[in-house]
């Protein structure tokens, strides 16, 4: 096992690459080598990446992809993807194709709110402590008046402050509930600081509040942390069109195919199991935007699967009806985005991707990223209802395959060429490389 290691993190980045290199590699400079061929030549590009985390050693790869023809309330996109999985890139092309002959997609922004909470013990009288709220309210605002200056001009702000009493979940535990609007900023070092400074005067003011006894003086803030729970930061997507429009190639009986997509869809609204598959699915088109737009996707990830189960159940994030002949398929979610501040302006193929998009605000993000769900979650159960997934999702694997076995150019023209008209399947393909290759 090896040593444990203190004052790594004030090593050079070489003299870390070294420690890692002999302590865990049969061959060190095999592995320095291929931490160096993901190391970029241009020294200040490096350094930027270098310096968005801590400890950086290399980077990370992930394809940047780009699916075009998204037609999102009669503007057309061309989105940025950012993932690893093959097959999401081609699905969310294909649903956009379908779709942009077909109305494209309606989208509204149906609400902007973030939320912080200042978490607190108090002992004491509960009636008194309200009293004390009341008294101080104003003073939180006055208070953070040189942090909120310069977002109120923007037309943001605090909202809202609420005390709220939590002690029937938790002994003595109360919180302040905070609502804010922060406009293209995703808002999480806003708020913190605002959040930061409402504890520092909840405290300081709770020390001379006469009512308050010695004990209940004494307030025990335990932290003050934004939630990424947003569910009144909502946006919604929809498609929707005459059932006889869905005919195409892989849909010849669009009442069938309608009629089977509900279904799909409602089961995943009543069980579970399938309804985490169904939204995994969808949450391939929204990381992969979202990560291409420089937010953070393990924030959107927590808030919307926290409002995939505010039911008390985890369920579908998408809902599908048949009325009066017309076929419509929606997403509702919350997305808290930021098209300033952060990785934004920093990372090169961030601002490129935004570029892309034509610089959106975060509203109008908020809208795309709700459609690559949608369009995602469309092309998915498209292919689970008629082909199975395998058939297309299999079909752009096949390259990995091909790549894990080092296939020449000439394999792979003979390999492409026998599944076109066959079944990918990985042993499918293994077995023709093996027999391709006891012929030669
Ligand atoms: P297809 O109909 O065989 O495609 O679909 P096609 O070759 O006829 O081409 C039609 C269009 O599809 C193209 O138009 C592209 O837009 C797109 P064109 O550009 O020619 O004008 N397209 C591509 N785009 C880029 N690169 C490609 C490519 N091929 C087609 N190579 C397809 C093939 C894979 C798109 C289809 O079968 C599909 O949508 N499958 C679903 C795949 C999927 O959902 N993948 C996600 C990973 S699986 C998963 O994690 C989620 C899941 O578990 C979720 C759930 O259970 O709900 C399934």
């Amino acid at each position: 096992m090896p040593k444990s290691i203190t004052g790594f993190s004030k090593l050079s980045k070489e003299e870390k690459i070294n420690w890692v290199a002999k302590t865990y590699f049969s061959k060190p400079s095999e592995a320095i080598s291929l931490l160096k061929k993901y190391s970029n030549s241009d020294s200040k590009l490096q350094q930027l990446h270098d310096e968005f985390i801590e400890n950086t050693i290399a980077n990370f790869y992930l394809p940047l992809g780009i699916a075009p023809n998204f037609l999102i309330n009669e503007r057309n996109y061309t989105l940025p993807m950012v993932i690893e999985e093959s097959s999401v890139v081609a699905a969310a092309s294909n649903a956009a194709k379908f779709w942009a002959t077909r109305g494209g997609f309606k989208t509204t922004v149906l609400n902007t709110e973030k939320i912080g909470q200042v978490h607190f013990i108090y002992k004491g009288d509960f009636s008194k402590l309200e009293k004390f709220f009341i008294a101080i309210q104003s003073k939180f605002l006055a208070a953070t008046q040189n942090i909120t200056s310069n977002m109120q001009k923007r037309g943001g702000g605090i909202l809202n402050i609420t005390l709220k009493n939590k002690t029937e979940s938790l002994p003595n535990y109360f919180q302040l509930h905070a609502t804010f609007e922060t406009k293209d900023s995703m808002g999480a070092n806003f708020i913190n600081s605002c959040l930061e400074q409402f504890a520092k005067t909840l405290k300081e003011e709770a020390l001379v509040f006469d009512l308050f006894t010695e004990e209940e003086k004494n307030i025990d803030v335990v932290m003050s942390i934004l939630s990424n729970y947003v569910p009144n930061c909502l946006v919604r997507a929809s498609v929707s069109c005459p059932i006889e429009d869905l005919c195409e190639k892989q849909i010849p009986n669009p009442v069938a195919f309608a009629e089977r997509f509900v279904q799909a869809v409602q089961i995943a609204e009543v069980e579970p199991f399938r309804a985490v598959t169904h939204n995994k699915g969808i949450m391939n088109g929204i990381d992969a935007v979202v990560l291409a737009t420089g937010n953070d996707f393990r924030a959107v990830e927590a808030g919307i699967h926290a409002y995939a189960a505010r039911n008390g159940q985890y369920a579908s994030l998408t809902q599908a009806t048949i009325e009066n002949g017309i076929f419509n398929f929606w997403i509702e979610i919350p997305l808290a985005l930021g098209t300033v501040g952060g990785l934004t302006s920093l990372h090169p193929l961030v601002t490129f991707c935004l570029e892309m998009l034509e610089k959106p605000d975060a509203k109008e993000l908020m809208q795309i990223v709700a459609v690559a769900g949608l369009a995602q979650n469309f092309a998915a159960l498209r292919s689970l209802t008629t082909t199975g997934i395998q058939d297309g999702h299999m079909k752009m694997h096949l390259n990995n395959i091909l790549n894990q076995f080092e296939a020449t150019a000439e394999e792979r023209h003979l390999i492409h060429n026998h599944f076109h008209e066959n079944t990918v399947s990985h042993a499918a393909v293994v077995d023709f490389i093996k027999n391709l290759r006891k012929k030669n």
